[in-house]
């Protein structure tokens, strides 16, 4: 009888754990800034406070890196946890914030989406909605800055959400206002008197604004999906690829006495390094000749030769695969190198945008002191085909 109630209480602690982590119809948005001295954060605040007014709808406030690691920041910013650049593609929309520096987006959030490669290429952010707010001192240029983030996220085809004349009926015009139909900014005043009342509600509004776009997207997809679902309409892995222009390489050919695949009770077992053209991509040893981008696009290659191989191993049809059981990566790196996770995402990344729910996976990542042929990450994989 003790043993059914432990049994009981334990289950009951699962599943109520299960539901405080995920809400599966909550929109969940990010609010991503740079911020040094705290204007763009209080900016972010309004943001955030507009986004969870929206029905059903979180927000996650996080801060990019700094470049220079040795610089002081705003206190509440420092407490900021930090984003990675692979994250981006987990959120339903994404509000982004900066200073104004030189007319023009902060030299940190730029640096951030200098290592946006491998989301660019996969067109992982497309479609996903994302908006642009920043904190300015005169305002000079804050018009031209905001365009100049819109670039970017253009480049990565993302849905553009702008301000328009939102907030412009309660804007107090006996002082000057950060507003601008592209997106709200604040000016500098004296200590404390900035951002204005008008421009965190215009803020406040335009988080809601993208809550209401993120949430619009997001409820059209599960409509999309339940569809497919009800008609039981199978999903076809080369569309995936075609639609995200995912070319498969050759399968790379063994170089020793083994096969590229063995297949054991429904279970393809896998081992690829970083070849591309008969060549190591980026060769050598992550945190002193290979930098953590170079590392990114190696390990992006090596799961590109894993799904090649595992194309062969299904008769070369994808769609036989049921579920990606385990990806464990090992890296070349130097003793101290800690970064193992943010590299072996570029791998886990491209698992999801190929395979979908099929592709969610268990992970490991090790460091190495040398990988055959002087590749930076070597890739095992483990999946369950029918
Ligand atoms: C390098 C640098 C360049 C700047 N350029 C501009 C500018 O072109 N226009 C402007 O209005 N303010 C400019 N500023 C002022 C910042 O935009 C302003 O101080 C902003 O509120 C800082 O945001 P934060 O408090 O989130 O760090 C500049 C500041 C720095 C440090």
């Amino acid at each position: 009888m003790k043993k059914q109630l432990l049994v009981l209480l334990i289950a009951v602690f699962i599943g109520l754990g299960a539901n405080a982590q995920t809400k599966p119809s909550e929109t969940n948005v990010l609010v991503l800034i740079y911020s040094q001295n705290g204007g763009t954060y209080k900016m972010a605040k309004s943001i955030a406070e507009g986004i969870q007014e929206y029905p059903n709808t979180k927000a996650t406030l996080k801060r990019v890196p700094s470049i220079n690691t040795k610089e002081k920041l705003n206190a509440d910013v420092e407490k900021l946890p930090i984003a990675t650049i692979e994250e981006l593609v987990n959120y339903d929309g994404i509000a982004f914030g900066s200073p104004v520096h030189f007319a023009n987006i902060s030299a940190d959030m730029n640096y951030f989406f200098s290592q946006s490669i491998p989301l660019w290429t996969s067109r992982a952010l497309e479609g996903k909605p994302a908006t642009v707010f920043m904190s300015a001192g005169s305002g000079a240029g804050k018009e031209a800055a905001i365009l100049s983030f819109w670039n970017i996220l253009a480049s990565h085809g993302m849905v553009i959400v702008p301000t328009g004349i939102m907030g412009t009926a309660t804007l107090d015009k006996t002082v000057p206002q950060g507003n601008t139909p592209f997106g709200a900014t604040s000016l500098a005043g004296s200590t404390g008197t900035r951002p204005s009342q008008s421009e965190l509600n215009l803020a406040k509004e335009q988080g809601k604004a993208l809550a209401r776009v993120a949430s619009g997207l997001r409820n059209t997809e599960n409509i999309k999906s339940a569809k497919t679902t009800s008609a039981e309409t199978k999903s076809d892995i080369n569309k995936t690829l075609k639609d995200n222009n995912i070319v498969l390489p050759e399968a790379p050919k063994p170089v020793g006495n083994y096969v590229p695949f063995t297949i054991s009770d429904h279970k393809v077992y896998i081992n690829q390094v970083a070849l591309k053209d008969g060549k190591i991509l980026n060769p050598g040893k992550v945190g002193a000749t290979v930098t953590d981008d170079q590392a990114k696009e190696a390990t992006y290659q090596t799961m590109l030769n894993v799904i090649a191989v595992l194309k062969e191993a299904c008769g070369g049809d994808l769609n036989k695969v049921k579920q990606c059981v385990q990806l464990t990566g090992y890296f070349n790196t130097t003793p101290e190198y800690t970064q193992h996770a943010a590299l072996m995402n570029s791998a886990s990344n491209l698992a999801a945008l190929v395979f979908g729910e099929k592709g969610k996976h268990a992970r490991a990542t090790i460091g190495a002191a040398s990988l055959p042929i002087n590749s930076a990450v070597e890739i095992q994989a483990i999946f369950e085909i029918e």
